[in-house]
């Protein structure tokens, strides 16, 4: 049988290892797909590196709309990310009746529903493997391999360059902003890392995990998102002297009604996060990536593994085109669904808003050493009716020696507070009134704490 063939759009980093991969193991690849896949026709707007890259054998274009317009192709790869022309070229693609394989969480977490429900109705597949977490196949495993579950929570490092960057801080004892400077001369951070260090690119992979994980729509709009900027090496230290260590995480959690609270709903959040150092979570180190999925069948199960770069995105990516290869001339009705469950039954379960989410919390106040002052900021939280699991107070010597030249003598300590659960809402007024405390003398700092078990 002719091989599939396949259009790529964008021959990056990503689209590179893809080219190479595909060539390298084909005969591999083919025994498993059952035919032949291969990239014959490639858009990029540097077409003469492409060409390179590719060889003479490939067509290579710098309209991506020539090779959604050319009948010999049944799958195009669009590996050119963002929200702006790839969305057009994936509509269009999916309008040419092409199946989509991207890598574009951005385009997806925001405009998925649009996406799924235009491949849905031209019976074509769009397949996003190597959108969340690189080369770990956690969307298989979500929508096929744990698709006997009732999904409890998922809770993934799913931003390698933040990670890179926390490990660093825990290492090396340095903050946030140096080992940002150092991380970008390496080449793991890019030269905006906004949508790294803010949590956004977090945020677009978790929301599409906890739309396959509960069969929600994707709603990137409702998630809560908080980067890792102001963390300070103070708070990472700290956190180690209590057995915890401060991860960027994106969860997605089911909240079941209980006596106590009957809100039902899920929780969808990216923000730092103490974790107990014992977890196998805590110790993925570095760029790498990892995801807990807890299931009500299954238990906990973890999954790690490169989030980035060349060959393990292009591992994802190959995933999907057997996985389309195999299934293209199936009934779409047998087809898994895009996001796990039929589209006609989804949940309507709604995105809690963050006030909502009931976790634990470390909080770290810089007080003044005076009788009187731990008293009244425990009364604060008793009065909010929140529980203190720990508390530990720094040495005032400690401090005082870095108190910076000029600034007034007052003896300071830092107060460092472990809380049991309590609702956002609750924890907000409890640190507007201890902020407002005139012996607390710098905004409190709050990291949210999850025990994951
Ligand atoms: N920039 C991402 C990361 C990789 O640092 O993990 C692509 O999603």
């Amino acid at each position: 049988m002719k091989p599939i063939q396949v259009g790529l759009l964008g021959i990056g980093v990503v689209g590179s290892g893809t080219f190479n991969v595909l060539k390298r193991n084909q005969e591999e690849i083919q025994r498993r797909a059952g035919r032949g896949i291969e990239i014959t026709m490639v858009a990029d707007l540097n077409a003469a590196r492409a060409q390179e890259l590719v060889g003479p054998d490939v067509t290579v274009v710098n309209d991506a709309r020539a090779v959604i317009a050319n009948p010999e192709i049944d799958i195009v790869i669009e590996l050119i990310g963002g929200y702006g022309i790839a969305k057009t070229l994936v509509l269009e693609a999916i309008a040419a009746g092409k199946h989509v394989v991207t890598a574009n969480k951005a385009l997806l977490a925001v405009h998925g529903t649009e996406i799924f429900a235009a491949a849905s109705a031209k019976g074509v597949m769009v397949a996003f493997e190597a959108a969340v977490a690189g080369g770990i196949p956690i969307i298989k495993a979500l929508r096929e391999g744990l698709t006997a579950n009732r999904i409890q929570w998922i809770a993934g490092i799913i931003n390698g360059t933040t990670n890179f960057i926390l490990s660093e801080m825990r290492d090396k004892g340095l903050d946030f902003a140096v080992v940002l400077k150092q991380a970008q001369a390496l080449g793991y951070a890019e030269a905006d890392p906004t949508f790294d260090i803010e949590g956004i690119d977090a945020a677009h992979k978790v929301t599409l995990m906890s739309a396959i994980a509960f069969g929600i729509p994707v709603q990137f709009d409702k998630a809560y998102i908080e980067g890792i900027t102001k963390l300070g090496a103070a708070d990472i230290k700290y956190a180690e002297q209590l057995g915890y260590r401060i991860k960027l995480l994106g969860i997605a959690k089911r909240r079941e009604p209980d006596a106590t609270n009957p809100t039902e709903g899920i929780e969808l959040r990216v923000h730092p996060c103490l974790i107990p150092a014992k977890r196998l979570i805590a110790n993925v180190e570095g760029a790498m990536n990892a995801v807990v999925v807890q299931g009500d069948a299954v238990g906990t199960t973890l999954y790690y593994g490169k989030g980035a770069g060349s060959e393990p995105t292009a591992s994802a990516v190959i995933a999907d085109l057997v996985d389309i290869t195999r299934l293209h001339t199936a009934d779409p009705k047998q087809r898994v669904p895009h996001l796990a469950f039929q589209p006609n039954a989804m949940s309507d379960l709604p995105v809690l808003p963050m006030g909502e989410v009931v976790t634990s919390y470390y909080l770290r106040l810089r007080v003044a050493d005076e009788t009187g002052v731990l008293a009244k900021v425990t009364g604060i939280l008793a009065q909010a009716g929140i529980s203190i699991d720990a508390v530990l107070q720094r040495e005032a010597d400690e401090i005082s020696t870095e108190a910076a030249a000029g600034q007034p003598q007052v003896p300071q300590t830092d107060v460092i507070i472990l809380t049991h659960d309590c609702m956002e809402a609750r924890m907000n007024t409890a640190i507007a009134q201890m902020q407002a405390l005139p012996t607390v003398l710098e905004p409190i700092t709050r990291i949210r704490k999850e025990e994951l078990a």
